[in-house]
């Protein structure tokens, strides 16, 4: 089977499409074949062994996929050869074939698409994650989501939407800006244009925004903090910009506000159940088609290159695919 192979840390070039023996199933795990994996930014990070999780190479990028189960080891219930589903695997999703513990699966239904599916764990996934079990959001509350036409912005402004929340999309240019508000944005904020706490202090009132949803980092953390209302919740979610913000905790004394940290790959570890519930709605809002999973790109496998340097030079609108096995 062909494979995006990551033989010793480093940029993109120095990725490999190489053939490997297929894997075989273990006791509890399925294996599927890959129809479509979804790259993330913290791919581009992983392969420079600069991300969190610290692979030994070789190994494969793509954190998500969605595909076909081609084999089941005797002790898997639940599924059978030829269902289609989606999974999450945190890397080595970039082949044509995925042996994976079967409790990282899920069915995907009928009326959505594979293509879409892919998307649909991780970005959905930290996003849900993020504002119910970590903001509880509330319907009527304001949310502004940074970043806000990238993979986990996108579905933040998407799933605040869905939860009744008055999204105020936040990024670095106007398309992107346009983007979002085909999505679910009310209002928008370019913050390389505009200053960022002026404006949210004037689209709330003065009362300023309940919730944050920050996945850039970088000089934009502080005004946003700064910018919060009452018990407003700050929700960490990563540092895209390259930088962790350190900004002074006096601010939360004056705004009884609170700073809370997202980590979607341990919630799923330490609160399977929950999280499993959590795919369940994701997956109904997308089937209903509440959710776009907008598809940024879909390249083939040897044009990898082109999809990492996509998402590296900011150029991503949504999710971008490697299509395996499925043009
Ligand atoms: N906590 C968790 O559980 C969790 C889960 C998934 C992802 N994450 C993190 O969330 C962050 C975003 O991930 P993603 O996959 O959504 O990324 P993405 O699709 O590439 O979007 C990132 C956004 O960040 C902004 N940005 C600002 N400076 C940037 C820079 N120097 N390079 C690239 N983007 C920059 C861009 O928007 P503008 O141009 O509009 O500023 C871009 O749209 C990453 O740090 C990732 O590790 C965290």
């Amino acid at each position: 089977m062909k494979a995006l192979i990551c033989p010793s840390l480093g940029p993109a070039e120095n990725l490999k499409v190489m053939d490997l023996e297929p894997p075989v199933a273990a006791p509890g795990e399925a294996v599927v074949e890959v129809a479509y994996a979804a790259l993330n930014f913290f791919d581009t990070l992983i392969i420079e062994g600069k991300y969190q999780v610290k692979p030994e190479p070789p190994f494969s990028p793509a954190g998500e996929f969605s595909g076909r189960i081609a084999a089941l080891a005797p002790d898997v219930a639940g599924f059978a050869v030829g269902d289609r589903v989606m999974g999450w695997t945190g890397y080595g999703a970039a082949r044509e074939q995925v042996a994976i513990a079967a409790n990282r699966l899920a069915h995907v239904p009928d009326g959505l698409p594979l293509d879409k599916a892919a998307g649909l764990s991780i970005t959905y996934g930290t996003s849900l994650h993020a504002l119910k079990q970590r903001a509880e959001i509330k319907p009527g509350e304001t949310l502004a989501v940074l970043g806000a036409s990238g993979g986990v912005g996108l579905a933040a402004v998407e799933i605040g939407k869905a939860m009744g929340a008055r999204v105020i999309a936040c990024a670095s240019a106007d398309d992107k800006l346009e983007f979002a508000r085909r999505y679910g944005a009310a209002e928008t904020i370019n913050y390389a244009t505009e200053d960022l706490r002026g404006r949210l202090r004037e689209l709330t009132g003065g009362k300023g925004v309940d919730v944050v949803y920050d996945p850039v980092g970088g000089a934009l953390t502080e005004p946003a903090l700064r910018s919060l209302a009452w018990k407003g919740r700050l929700l960490v979610i990563g540092f895209a910009s390259g930088e962790i913000p350190r900004p002074p905790l006096n601010l939360t004394l004056l705004k009884g506000c609170d700073i809370r940290g997202v980590y979607w790959g341990e919630f799923v570890s330490r609160e399977p159940d929950i999280n499993s519930d959590n795919m369940s709605e994701l997956l109904q809002w997308a089937e209903k088609g509440a959710l776009s999973v907008h598809i940024h790109a879909k390249f083939a496998l040897d044009d990898y290159k082109m999809a990492f340097e996509a998402i590296a030079k900011r150029q991503t609108l949504g999710k971008t695919l490697l299509a395996i096995t499925e043009a």
